[in-house]
């Protein structure tokens, strides 16, 4: 292995989360409008150029890759990009999705080592989840995240808890995932692109519910790794719950990841629009890039930003 990636702070850059295209189905409301525009396709970065990419940073330390979107198994090529990676040497490789289509991908992503989803699901109420989301997709949500409970994936889901919107379906999210045998995590919103409008109105803070639900059951601490970003807890019902406290509790101090946007922007932070477009960029270009990119990591959380979750890569 070439020189790890190590920043001033002593983080080391050992997980990029890949976006395979901007575009979405769900079109959750704090994360795009309905009518958003999305990138000319002939801007995505192509299936040879993640591979070369993903490689070199494998040389560099990398060790896992999350794809994520927008909804990452819209994106048309995904068997050949989801092969382009599967073959490199990581130690793990997860998705992120928002499960609408993911009964046709499950051959695909088992093929290819892709066994760890993370999987939206803000509301089991079919007329709140129309309410978030723009659309009438939960009924098949949930049955393709059961088929993928069938055939062994392991699934986390992701609520973004919001105050007055679904805050009141904790427990019946709780008991769901216990039943699934899958890890429920309440997101705290982010102020972050068109979440900025709700953010103060609908916060509620992970302190907050984790009160609220050691009051029904007793909660006991699980050891995570120092760069995960969310903290857990089995429960005395079964299950495992965890929260991302990414407003309250920031985990930029031990941030490990990096995020390659569709269009090949690689930023080193989720909240931070700078980045460096390395589409068409040589090996040696892009190695410079990856040295620069170690100085632009904050160590302190930034505060709001404007630009959209989708189009960086969620
Ligand atoms: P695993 O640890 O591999 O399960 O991934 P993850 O938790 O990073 O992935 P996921 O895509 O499920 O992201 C869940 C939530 O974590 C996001 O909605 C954000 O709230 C938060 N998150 C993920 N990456 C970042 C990041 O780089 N910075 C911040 N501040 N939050 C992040
Ligand atoms: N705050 C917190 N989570 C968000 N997501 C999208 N926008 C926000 C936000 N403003 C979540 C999605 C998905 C994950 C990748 O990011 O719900 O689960
Ligand atoms: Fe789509 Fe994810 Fe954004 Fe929801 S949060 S609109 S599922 S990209």
């Amino acid at each position: 292995m070439s020189q790890t990636l190590v920043d001033s702070y002593g983080r080391r850059i050992r997980k990029l989360r890949v976006s395979l295209t901007d575009q979405c189905n769900l079109r959750c409301h704090y994360c795009m409008p309905v009518d958003a525009t999305f990138l000319n396709q002939s801007t995505y970065l192509s299936c040879q150029e993640y591979g070369e990419i993903v490689g070199e940073l494998i040389e560099f330390g990398l060790e896992e890759v999350r794809l994520t979107g927008g909804e990452p198994l819209l994106r048309s090529n995904f068997a050949e990009i989801a092969r382009a990676i599967g073959q490199l040497k990581l130690k793990k490789i997860g998705l992120t999705t928002n499960g609408i289509v993911l009964d046709r991908h499950l051959d695909t992503l088992r093929e290819n080592n892709i066994l760890d989803l993370n999987v939206s699901l803000d509301s089991l109420n079919v007329k709140t989840f129309r309410e978030i989301t723009h659309g009438n997709y939960l009924k098949i949500i949930l049955r393709n995240l059961e088929l993928a409970h069938h055939q062994g994936f392991k699934i986390k889901l992701n609520t973004v808890v919001m105050r007055g919107i679904n805050d009141q379906e904790i427990f019946d999210l709780i008991e769901y995932a216990k039943q699934w045998d899958m890890e429920i995590r309440f997101l705290e919103i982010m102020r972050i692109g068109y979440a900025c409008q709700q953010q103060e109105r609908t916060f509620i803070s992970a302190q907050e519910l984790l009160t609220k639900i050691q009051q029904k059951y007793n909660l006991k601490p699980i050891q995570s790794a120092l760069d995960a970003t969310a903290f857990r807890y089995s429960t005395s019902c079964g299950g495992v719950i965890g929260f991302i406290a990414s407003e309250s509790q920031p985990f930029c101090g031990h941030c490990s990841r990096w995020r390659l946007s569709v269009d090949g922007t690689l930023r080193a932070c989720l909240l931070k629009n700078e980045g460096v477009n390395i589409r068409n960029f040589s090996p040696l270009e892009r190695q410079q890039v990856y040295w620069q990119l170690l100085g632009m990591k904050p160590y302190l959380r930034p505060p709001e930003v404007s630009h959209a979750m989708h189009q960086i890569g969620g």
